[in-house]
């Protein structure tokens, strides 16, 4: 089978990585890829929002899987125009797509369904946003409507604040949607769970646990991820009945009443308190740096489940897991989230030899002749497997002490979680 795989993250070196590893997988194509993907794909240096030009690169190439790892072609309804032109594509429709682009579509769902999330109030003004103000107390979260890059979301300590971020928002900051959500601010532990869905079933494919925050002991702004670990221990047999029953089955069951059934990976992003599930967002596709902690674990052929999904047979295909626990880290360049210079070499790369527990799963990087360049804020996931996510942490530092990087950071408490004595 000829595979596409749309995207150029950790996600995307992942499950390129996964997709060669496949026997039922011959040529692989990446758009646009990156340093790692150019080594078992084949690079095409397209913009994957140009559809037309997508469908031409994808009939040259006699593809007959098309996998999509980033949103934004989601949102933009990739899926529908690859079907309508006759090419078999995973993933969710512009409608169901939504559950990610549209915060306010995802929240009216929830609301008309009875899923358990953050109290909200979708505002298209001031005075909406001074309604929302008298009843609720601080902290309170602004998130704008749509895609926003990872930069969409704000917990605010007080009035100025919020009166200032919506304004902002308001005023087309970000150029997806002039709306924005406002919400009650959950207090609890953040996990990742993921599933894969076809039109008549869905199946379990994994649990993790991301660290948003740039800084240690999880300090400083957002940023798309720092590291994270599978599985997530918090996500219990217990706990999963009641997101699958409260939140996942509601969801995709208002979809198919839609006509709009959902198809592909589907990230439910949730906060946990007192060991009820709420949900803080859906993402409609792999989770980064989640992917690169989930895959590793899992012992059958993606390919094959995929070919499944696409026929709408997962519920006739078993799905096993290693028993072992995955960790990465993200090798950073120095000032992400903010400002950070790109093209940097990283001279060590090549000359590093992994041992079988351990990958580096490339993200911001690009060959430039023979060397490996940064080419983006995360640039490196350091990924390691064992029993002890002690040990596996220890092994992941040691491989990114010998890149020593010089223009690169990463956080060192990834898994403070799980643990203890440091
Ligand atoms: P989102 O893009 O909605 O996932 O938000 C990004 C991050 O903001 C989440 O991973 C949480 O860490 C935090 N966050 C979002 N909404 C809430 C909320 N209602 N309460 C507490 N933290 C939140
Ligand atoms: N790790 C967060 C995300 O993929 O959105």
């Amino acid at each position: 089978m000829n595979i596409a795989l749309l995207g150029s993250g950790g996600r995307e070196h992942t499950l390129c990585q996964k997709i060669f590893d496949s026997k039922l997988s011959k040529n692989i194509i990446c758009i646009p890829g990156n340093a790692g993907t150019s080594k078992i794909a084949k690079n095409i240096n397209i913009d994957m929002l140009d559809f037309k030009k997508l469908l031409k690169v994808i009939k040259f190439y006699k593809i007959n899987l098309v996998i999509v790892g980033p949103e934004e072609p989601l949102v933009r309804g990739v899926v529908d125009f690859l079907l309508k032109n006759k090419i078999k594509v995973f993933g969710p429709n512009k409608y169901a797509a939504k559950l990610e682009g549209s915060k306010a579509f995802m929240k009216s769902l929830c609301k008309k369904n009875n899923i358990p999330t953050a109290e909200f109030k979708i505002c298209r003004n001031k005075n909406d946003v001074n309604n929302f103000l008298k009843k609720n107390i601080f902290p309170l979260v602004v998130k704008a409507d749509g895609l926003a890059a990872g930069k969409g979301v704000t917990i605010c300590r007080n009035k100025k604040q919020v009166l200032k971020v919506s304004d902002e928002i308001f005023k087309g900051k970000f150029k997806s949607s002039k709306k924005l959500v406002l919400e009650e601010f959950l207090e609890g532990e953040e996990a990742s769970y993921f599933l894969l869905v076809d039109k008549k079933s869905f199946k379990f494919f994994g649990s993790a646990q991301d660290h948003k925050k740039v800084g240690e002991k999880d300090t400083g702004p957002n940023t798309g991820g720092m590291g994270a670990y599978s599985p997530a221990k918090i996500v219990t047999q217990d706990l999963e009945k009641k997101i699958i029953k409260k939140i996942v089955s509601p969801t995709l069951k208002a979809l198919k009443q839609k006509r709009k059934n959902y198809t592909g990976f589907l990230y439910v992003g949730l906060m946990i308190k007192n060991n009820e599930p709420f949900l803080i967002e859906y993402n409609v596709r792999m989770g980064d740096p989640e992917c690169q902690v989930i895959l590793p674990r899992l012992n059958t052929d993606l390919v094959k489940i995929i070919s499944y999904a696409v026929k709408n047979k997962l519920n006739t295909i078993d799905i096993k897991w290693k028993k072992i626990k995955c960790m990465t880290i993200v090798l950073c360049s120095k000032g992400y989230p903010g400002k950070y210079k790109k093209f940097i070499k990283i001279n060590n790369l090549m000359n590093i030899k992994l041992k079988k527990n351990s990958f580096i799963f490339h993200a911001g990087t690009k060959y430039i002749n023979d060397d490996i360049f940064s080419n983006g804020g995360r640039v490196l996931n350091i990924t390691s497997v064992g029993k002890t996510f002690k040990k596996i942490r220890f092994n992941i530092i040691s491989i990114i002490k010998k890149i020593n990087w010089r223009s690169g950071f990463f956080r060192k408490d990834i898994g403070w979680r799980v643990i203890q004595n440091k």
